[in-house]
């Protein structure tokens, strides 16, 4: 990624980031925008308790498949290695990845959308391609997960070389390691909902063993978005940036759901496709050794808490100790996330998530901060990388969505007895948990105005922005103070 601060367009962030421990000095924006919630069909399920995984759980989920094979840039075959070549917008390599991925997905049996448009460059008219895989395109609401697949382009030789291996290809193939590792339990759930469907059109019956899993959980699909043309040709700015994230998300907000489809619901209002989005997790500049990442967004402190425990839950029962890497024991480990109690940050990277921001989408944007220290250089090739980091990123992944989605991880296993698994009983308990269906969204922007003026005027605009587009949209959408989270 190529991301400034965004109120300092044109320098790094790793400059302008920065935490505060007082609450005192934040200038919390907010505004009301009160509608009444007919449409709750669409609604994010937002901030609730994640079940844990049990521990025989766990140890299922991160051993198949093997979580190094998809990240092995040793192996030419691996995930990514066929992604860890130059790959800049609308070239050949370019093309070639995006197959790649696609066809990756494809065989999974995942739904696939190429998303593909042209734009104007510094270098003139270019053609952009975003992936859009969705495991179930009839699911009223979404969990995104989603990384850059272009790569920066560079003019010169030997810079014209630059593979940009965690900026994004590593992010690209954890991506496919995920839907690999989950797909077996994402099948099972997807033949679920079919026959429930099926006998909700036979009207009654209701006593089949599935009645306790959890309606609003099975509601929610994992989706991946592979982005083109994230970096910037030249220099960094509104026009010369993100090409695919500003793309997709004009296209999302005004494309309106389409009723037909079973499982969607009419609602009494149109909804279009970013009313659907529960949470868009960015991954971006991963893969290097001792990744620092912090909490960006308030609204989504909750889902990095869940990120940081599955960390956690893995590094104590010994699932990060790997050949190669003396220094992580059962014991001594060190985390990959900043602990977000009584800080909050002062400002956020620009990046893929910002068009979806801007429509009031609850973003956790996972990227090393400080960025990896060969970020756009020559140097962010595969000597960047490090096997037990992506290894652990795999591992957490799995984790975390698999508890996310709620998903059955006896499912995995082809024959099992009714009664020896405990993920069933945890669904159950979910389900009673679970705050469920709400039909709120929430965007506040904390910083501090005095050493940050640019930022307010921007976080000013942004929050206008959001509310005058659903107010125009007629989506059900209140914006609510959160600092009772800080
Ligand atoms: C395309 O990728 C290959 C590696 O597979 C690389 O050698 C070549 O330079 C790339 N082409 C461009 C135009 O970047």
């Amino acid at each position: 990624m190529s991301p400034t601060v965004a109120s300092n367009p044109g320098r790094r962030a790793r400059h302008n980031l920065c935490n505060l421990g007082s609450r005192s000095c934040f200038f919390i924006l907010c505004l009301f925008l009160a509608f009444p919630t007919p449409s709750s069909q669409a609604s994010a399920l937002g901030k609730r308790d994640l079940v844990h995984l049990s521990s025989s759980a766990l140890s299922s989920i991160i051993a198949h498949p093997d979580p190094v094979k998809n990240i092995d840039s040793t192996n030419p075959s691996s995930h990514l290695s066929k992604i860890l070549i130059p790959r800049v917008p609308d070239t050949e390599n370019n093309t070639a990845v995006r197959q790649y991925i696609v066809s990756t997905l494809t065989q999974l049996n995942w739904h696939i959308e190429e998303d593909s448009f042209t734009d104007s460059t510094p270098y003139g008219e270019k053609r952009f391609t975003n992936v859009i895989a969705t495991k179930d395109p009839r699911a009223p609401r979404r969990v995104i997960v989603a990384a850059h697949f272009d790569s920066k382009f560079f003019s010169t030789f030997p810079q014209n070389q630059f593979v940009g291996a965690t900026d994004s290809a590593a992010p690209c193939a954890f991506m496919l390691d995920l839907a690999e590792a989950l797909n077996p339990m994402l099948d099972k759930r997807l033949r679920r909902i079919t026959r429930r469907d099926d006998e909700d059109d036979d009207d009654d019956d209701d006593d089949d063993d599935d009645e306790d899993e959890d309606d609003d959980l099975m509601d929610t699909t994992l989706q991946f978005v592979f982005f083109d043309g994230e970096e910037a040709f030249k220099d960094w700015t509104a026009t010369d940036s993100i090409y695919g994230a500003r793309h997709l998300a004009q296209k999302w907000a005004t494309t309106h759901v389409q009723p037909n489809a079973k499982r969607r619901l009419l609602p009494l209002k149109q909804i279009n496709e970013i009313a659907g989005i529960e949470q868009l997790i960015l991954l971006d500049l991963l893969g290097s050794v001792r990744p620092l990442i912090r909490s960006s967004f308030s609204s989504t402190g909750w889902l990095f808490d869940a990120m940081v425990s599955a960390e956690t839950r893995l590094a104590e029962m010994g699932a990060f100790v790997y050949d190669g890497d003396g220094a992580t024991t059962k014991d001594k480990w060190t985390s990959f996330f900043m602990p977000r109690t009584g800080l909050a940050n002062l400002g956020f990277i620009e990046d893929d998530h910002i068009p979806f921001l801007r429509l009031g989408v609850d973003i956790l944007h996972v990227i090393a901060n400080p960025f990896p220290t060969v970020w756009h250089t020559i140097k962010d090739d595969a000597s960047a990388l490090d096997i037990p980091t992506m290894r652990r990123w795999n591992l957490i992944l799995r984790v975390l969505m698999c508890e996310y989605l709620g998903l059955r991880v006896e499912d995995l296993e082809d024959k099992r007895s009714p009664t020896n698994g405990r993920s069933h009983s945890e669904l159950v308990s979910l389900a009673i948990t679970g705050i469920g269906r709400i039909a709120h969204r929430s965007v506040v922007h904390h910083h501090n105005p005095w050493s940050f003026p640019a930022l307010s005027a921007l976080s000013l605009s942004v929050v206008k922005h959001t509310s005058r587009y659903h107010a125009q949209d007629g989506v059900g959408i209140v914006y609510l103070p959160k600092a009772s989270e800080e």
